[in-house]
């Protein structure tokens, strides 16, 4: 028998129809995702790009063919009525993930929301809480921390629950950029409060505080922090009058984890040279593991157990099948990048839908996140006095 490309394909999973509301920086991400990851993963369901949602017609029209989505909206409430649309995923600015999350957890609809779950504590707690009662209803809701889904970092946490550096002293977390560092860089929706919630903390510091959470397994209980705005006042984005820049620049803070490790993290978006510049390194007291975003198919892994005349760093080259998610990628040694954590995601997503388990991190997890934010903030009005950090049973 021959086949063609017009030959009707053998049963496949059935189809999971995803809707996206924001088609732009997370959005593409989101949607490379969503193409590729049944192409290369076996799946239990078949996602499938039912359609994307924006505010402008002709433009949301142009990414729907652009990205591969078979529709277009203009309405994220008309995506989420959608029949076809049996999950809501969410790429829009921070103001708006709460609204949209738990209209469509209430409309029986699975949720992937980008990071930071919200941009305060009592939005990521009502999200949380959306979220439990649609779990009851076999929904799943997930937040979008896509590191943890670097084959690296995967090991690095498999690793830590195998013992393999002991009990964790320290975790160290810098999550470095510079697009801020020019003054006439015009005053986005990242650079005001009432979008993003927060600056280089919520943006850069979310992804920080979750990796240090879930590498420990561990939830921090207090923080100590310091944050600065150095640029004040930034060009409109219309040109001509400046307007006041209302979050961080960058934040600095100390931990402490709920297993006794101490924690330290530095965030920046006005650190010349750096680009996407994320290191983590966990100290325990039989090893350590370091990990640098941008040399991310390397773990570097100490095993304090060596002979001190050949103790030191080595590199493992995490491309083997052996690594988590490499199982279905390219022969060891051919490397991914960072667009394939928006595949592991989605696929980590899909087979949690399909098994009506708890996915991870879950929206406790990402409120638990939100709780710590809140605490580095307020810790650094208060001239960085030590401040608690409520912790739920569910966490972590
Ligand atoms: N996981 C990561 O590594 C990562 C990286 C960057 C951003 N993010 C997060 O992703 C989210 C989006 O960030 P981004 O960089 O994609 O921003 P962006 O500005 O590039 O895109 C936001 C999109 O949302 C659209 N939008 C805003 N309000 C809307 C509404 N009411 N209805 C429909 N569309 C709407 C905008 O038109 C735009 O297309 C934020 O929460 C951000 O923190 C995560």
């Amino acid at each position: 028998m021959s086949y063609d490309t017009t030959t009707p394909a053998p049963a496949v999973a059935p189809p999971l129809g995803v809707g996206m509301v924001g088609y732009a920086f997370m959005g593409q991400a989101h949607s490379q995702g969503w193409r590729t990851v049944g192409r290369v993963f076996d799946l239990p369901l078949s996602p499938a790009m039912a359609a994307v949602c924006g505010r402008d017609p002709e433009a949301v029209r142009t990414a729907a063919a652009k990205l591969g989505w078979a529709a277009a909206e203009t309405d994220w409430r008309a995506l989420i009525a959608r029949p076809d649309v049996q999950l809501v995923d969410i790429c829009t600015p921070g103001d708006s993930h709460a609204e949209i999350a738990v209209a469509a957890l209430e409309a029986g609809k699975h949720v992937l929301c980008e990071k930071p779950l919200a941009n305060t504590v009592a939005e990521a707690e009502a999200m949380a809480e959306a979220a439990r009662a649609a779990r009851a209803r076999g929904q799943v809701a997930m937040v979008g921390f896509n590191y943890r889904r670097t084959p690296a970092l995967a090991l690095a946490r498999r690793m830590v629950g195998e013992g393999r550096v002991g009990t964790l002293r320290h975790v160290r977390v810098t999550y470095l950029q510079d697009w801020l560092v020019d003054p006439d860089f015009p005053l986005a929706w990242r650079l005001r409060k009432e979008a993003a919630g927060s600056g280089a903390l919520g943006d850069l510091g979310a992804h920080a505080i979750d990796l240090a959470q879930h590498l420990a397994g561990a939830p921090l209980t207090g923080v100590s922090a310091q944050t600065e705005t150095f640029v004040r006042e930034r060009p409109l984005p219309d040109g001509g009058a400046l307007g006041p820049v209302t979050v961080d620049d960058a934040a600095l803070f100390t931990g402490r984890l709920e297993s006794g490790a101490l924690a330290s993290f530095e965030v920046s978006r006005v650190a010349a040279g750096r680009k996407n510049a994320l290191r983590v390194e966990l100290n325990g007291t039989a090893g350590s593991l370091a990990f640098d975003l941008e040399r991310l198919n390397e773990l570097e892994f100490h095993d304090h157990a060596t002979d001190a005349a050949e103790a030191g760093f080595r590199r493992i080259l995490v491309t083997e099948q052996e690594h988590p998610y490499l199982e279905a990628w390219w022969p060891p040694g051919h490397g991914l990048g960072y667009e394939h954590t928006f595949v592991h995601q989605a696929r980590d997503l899909v087979r949690a839908v399909a098994a009506g388990t708890e996915p991870e991190p879950s929206f406790a997890d990402g409120l638990q996140v939100q709780r710590v934010l809140a605490a580095v903030e307020e810790s650094a009005e208060k001239n960085s006095v030590w401040t608690p950090v409520p912790v739920s049973p569910d966490t972590v």
